[in-house]
């Protein structure tokens, strides 16, 4: 494996912004102390959306991040919109949930993985969703609308709406419009 780079690690910068840089920012929005913010010109955030203490947004420059209406995020999260994220209207988001929207690849043995190609993916919550405190969603993943993601949960796959999902990986436990589908159904996630 060949361990040498020419590219030299830069910073990010402080992640310390202000309300006009962003690309669209809506009415009575709240950040709370400590929220970090990298690229704001990436990011558009609706009317009324609170963002908890030590909240990390990771907007990318080739990407969007978009944040509607009426959506709380609890402290500590952290979102990385390299692939692209975009969370619906009036979500809730539990603490330290965490949203990642790119990896690298893992194919080439001949270097090391973190020198390898970026795959970006998007990831969507819809509106209406509720994730639970300390999910991880995954990239590519679509979290439909009015879905529930339990605490701790890891999401691999995508997750129909109105379901209620939970584990690691996570599984169907039941569906919020249909409760006694728990029985007869596969819990396995698509
Ligand atoms: C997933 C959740 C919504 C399910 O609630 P529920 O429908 O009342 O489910 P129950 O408590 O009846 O549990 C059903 C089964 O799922 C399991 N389960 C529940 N929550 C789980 C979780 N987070 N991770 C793994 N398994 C879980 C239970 O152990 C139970 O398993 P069993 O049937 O083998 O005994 C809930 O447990 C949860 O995690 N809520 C998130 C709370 C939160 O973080 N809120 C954000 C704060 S702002």
């Amino acid at each position: 494996m060949n361990l040498h780079t020419d590219k030299k690690n830069t910073t990010h910068g402080t992640g310390f912004f202000t309300v006009d840089e962003f690309k669209k920012i809506g009415k009575d929005v709240v950040f709370e102390n400590g929220v970090l913010v990298f690229h704001p010109e990436t990011i558009e955030i609706g009317n009324n959306v609170y963002i908890g203490h030590n909240t990390i947004l990771k907007g990318y420059f080739q990407s969007d991040f978009t944040i509607a209406d009426h959506t709380w995020i609890g402290q500590g999260c952290f979102m990385h919109s390299a692939g692209g994220i975009a969370i619906g209207v009036a979500v809730g988001i539990g603490p330290m949930v965490k949203i990642l929207s790119s990896h690298h690849r893992i194919d080439d043995l001949s270097k090391p993985i973190l020198f390898q190609d970026i795959e970006f993916k998007a990831v969507v919550i819809e509106s209406g969703c509720n994730i639970g405190m300390g999910a991880i969603i995954l990239p590519g993943i679509t979290i439909g609308e009015g879905a529930v993601v339990g605490a701790g949960a890891v999401v691999t796959r995508n997750v129909p709406p109105y379901a209620v999902v939970a584990g690691n990986p996570a599984k169907i436990l039941k569906y919020r419009n249909d409760p006694e589908s728990v029985a007869q159904n596969s819990t396995t996630l698509a």
